[in-house]
């Protein structure tokens, strides 16, 4: 699987660091990063999961900070062999320092811009809001999305805690991409059940999901999921290490997939979650006996939910067959 083109969709950059990125900015044994940056096994739910951010957070809050975890990255995506992304971040996540919201996006586009040249990997971004945030700071990010829609950023997403946070203070930007023609994606039955699936497509309208995987609890959500080509960005580890689901045998990835729902596998959270893509490819052989077949045809669903341009999908998807067959 290791030399196999990859597609990633659910990325979060904030979430991502290698080893070798925090051990040159701070004098630390792998043993502490695994201690300070990685969810262990103690790690209870998305709350506890998602309290490890913080640590990332500090690191990136500078310009060259910004500019070397895109780099990062990319060479994450190059051991994956992923060959087009889609990164998240939360622009109002990294002023710490002085940067303003508008800096730290033109920062990663242009960072993206030079890496795509260097590793010959494509990426777009995707400016994310938190349920926690008010209608006035998802309107910052919002209207950030709507500058840049033409430079490299494709997409507003909701992320954060689903279990202590509603999606009231979100509608609002998100009726206007929907008038503006911004595409739109959210996290939802992550944690919860259906019903949050169902209120976040009522309410914002996705084209995709982030996790989406509680989905599997309402027939009727999978036949409209199916019906209206909503693609869901599923990450199983991640779903693991909040205690979603006690292993990959109970989680519904599987199911999913089987029943005809557009599912895409991703990584999430790479550095709190301790994966990578591959990792999650040889996680479904060995669980589910998941085949060279399978695993096209869930990259061909995630280029296909991507927010890239037809020619470029049909391109990307002659790729994907020429190398899986
Ligand atoms: N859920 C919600 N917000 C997040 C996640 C997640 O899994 N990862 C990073 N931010
Ligand atoms: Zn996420």
């Amino acid at each position: 699987m290791e030399n196999l083109p990859k597609i990633e969709l659910h990325v979060h950059l904030d979430c991502c660091l290698s080893y070798d990125f925090v051990a040159k900015r701070r004098k630390i044994s792998h043993e502490d990063f695994i201690k300070n940056f990685v969810a262990g096994d103690s790690c209870s739910s998305l709350t506890d999961h998602l309290s490890f951010v913080r640590n990332e957070l500090e690191l990136l809050q500078t310009e060259v900070d910004l500019r070397d975890a895109i780099i990062d990255l990319f060479n994450q995506f190059k051991s994956d062999n992923v060959i087009y992304a889609e990164i998240r971040f939360c622009p109002l996540l990294h002023s710490e320092k002085g940067l303003t919201p508008e800096e730290v996006v033109k920062i990663l586009n242009d960072a993206i811009i030079e890496c795509q040249e260097l590793y010959n990997i494509e990426a777009n971004l995707i400016l994310a809001t938190l349920r926690e945030y008010s209608p006035e700071q998802s309107q910052l990010i919002y209207d950030l999305a709507k500058k840049n829609k033409h430079k490299k950023v494709v997409a507003i997403d909701l992320a954060s805690d689903e279990i202590k946070y509603g999606i009231g203070n979100h509608i609002g930007i998100y009726k206007l991409a929907m008038l503006d023609n911004v595409n739109r994606i959210a996290h939802a039955g992550e944690v919860k059940g259906p019903e949050s699936v169902w209120e976040t497509i009522e309410n914002l309208n996705p084209s995709r999901i982030g996790h989406g995987v509680k989905s599997i609890e309402d027939s009727k959500l999978i036949d409209y999921l199916i019906e209206k080509k909503i693609h869901l960005e599923v990450c199983p580890s991640s779903n693991l290490k909040s205690k979603i689901y006690p292993n990959l045998k109970e989680h519904p990835i599987n199911e999913l997939y089987k029943r005809g729902v557009s599912v895409g596998i991703n990584t999430d959270g790479r550095t709190m979650t301790y994966t990578t893509l591959n990792n999650e490819y040889q996680n479904l052989i060995n669980v589910f006996g998941w085949e060279k077949a399978d695993f096209l045809k869930c990259n061909i669903n995630s280029i296909s939910a991507s927010f890239l341009d037809n020619d470029k999908k049909e391109r990307y998807i002659k790729q994907l067959i020429n190398s899986y067959r």
